[in-house]
């Protein structure tokens, strides 16, 4: 495993496993499965509804939880009371610490919520605390009028939604950059049929699906892919025996399309569905 080291000095694991849509045995049942594949880094948050089942699945494995990075979220239904909600995260994920807690969305009132999350912080419930979803310019304002800096903004990033101009904000900021739906959520198949990536795939003999995560782990983006099935589990893992020369990096960069499924909704109905998330 490769590692990022955030801005207050803890180290973060390049690569983590997403629960997204996840639940019941099948989320227990998955994040067992991605600890005994060697994952350190599990994803949650509140509004997905399966904190307990991750929790069950950490206590289940029967991994000691300092080898662990948990990550979670707080809706920003919950920002007024965050501190209550982080309480309950805890609960529900039997463990006493969070190692990075993040702001799910940049909704509602989250000058409130990140208070709270400085002050858990301060209390050393958290690790490190930071962001999701946040544009330069709420990042930038967040960052200018508040004590601490988030050590991580994670947002929408995989082969079609680069976020070159994100990163470069988040960089002079020292803000780390997290991918989320790293494989287009399953949405955008296309993309393990770029000819590129197929390519690439045959001449390293690796999946698309590794090609499109080791595009980003090698520009130092965090990647958390979410899957159900062993193969992939397993696949998704293992991304760190090959390296792209800077000419395949560069071609790849030129597939951007900017455009993000899901984080950066403009339509009242996106953000209707957004939400939900
Ligand atoms: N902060 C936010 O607002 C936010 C929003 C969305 C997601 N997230 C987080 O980011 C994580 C990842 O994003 P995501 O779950 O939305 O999408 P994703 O990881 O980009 O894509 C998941 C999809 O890719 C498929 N897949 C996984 N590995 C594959 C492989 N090796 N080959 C082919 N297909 C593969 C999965 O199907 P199979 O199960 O069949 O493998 C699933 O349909 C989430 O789980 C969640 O933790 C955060």
């Amino acid at each position: 495993m490769e590692y990022l080291t955030l801005n207050n000095g803890i180290q973060m694991p390049l690569v983590g496993f997403g629960t997204f849509m996840l639940n019941g045995e099948t989320c227990t049942n998955t994040v067992i499965s991605a600890i005994e594949t060697g994952y350190r880094m599990i994803d949650t948050a509140e509004t997905y509804g399966n904190e307990k089942e991750v929790g069950e699945g950490i206590r289940a494995s029967g991994i000691d939880r300092k080898e662990l990075f948990l990550v979670t979220k707080v809706n920003f239904k919950s920002y007024e009371n965050a501190e209550q909600t982080v309480l309950q995260s805890l609960k529900n994920l039997k463990t006493d610490y969070i190692d990075l807690l993040l702001l799910h969305w940049p909704f509602a009132n989250y000058y409130a919520a990140w208070h709270s999350l400085e002050k858990l912080y301060a209390d050393v419930k958290i690790r490190a605390i930071g962001v999701s979803n946040f544009e330069p310019d709420q990042l930038l304002d967040l960052i200018a009028y508040n004590k601490i800096v988030p050590t991580v903004n994670q947002i929408e990033t995989n082969l079609y939604c680069q976020r070159s101009t994100e990163r470069s904000w988040m960089d002079k900021k020292q803000v780390a950059h997290m991918a989320y739906a790293p494989l287009g959520q399953g949405n955008r198949n296309e993309m393990y049929q770029e000819p590129a990536v197929v390519s690439l795939a045959e001449k390293y003999e690796k999946t698309p699906a590794q090609i499109l995560l080791r595009f980003l782990t090698q520009k130092n983006i965090a990647v958390i892919p979410r899957s159900t099935k062993p193969e992939h589990i397993l696949e998704n893992f293992a991304l760190f025996d090959f390296t792209l020369t800077n000419a395949e990096m560069e071609q790849l960069s030129t597939l951007d399309r900017k455009e993000p499924l899901i984080g950066k909704p403009e339509t009242p109905e996106l953000v209707e569905f957004s939400l939900t998330w």
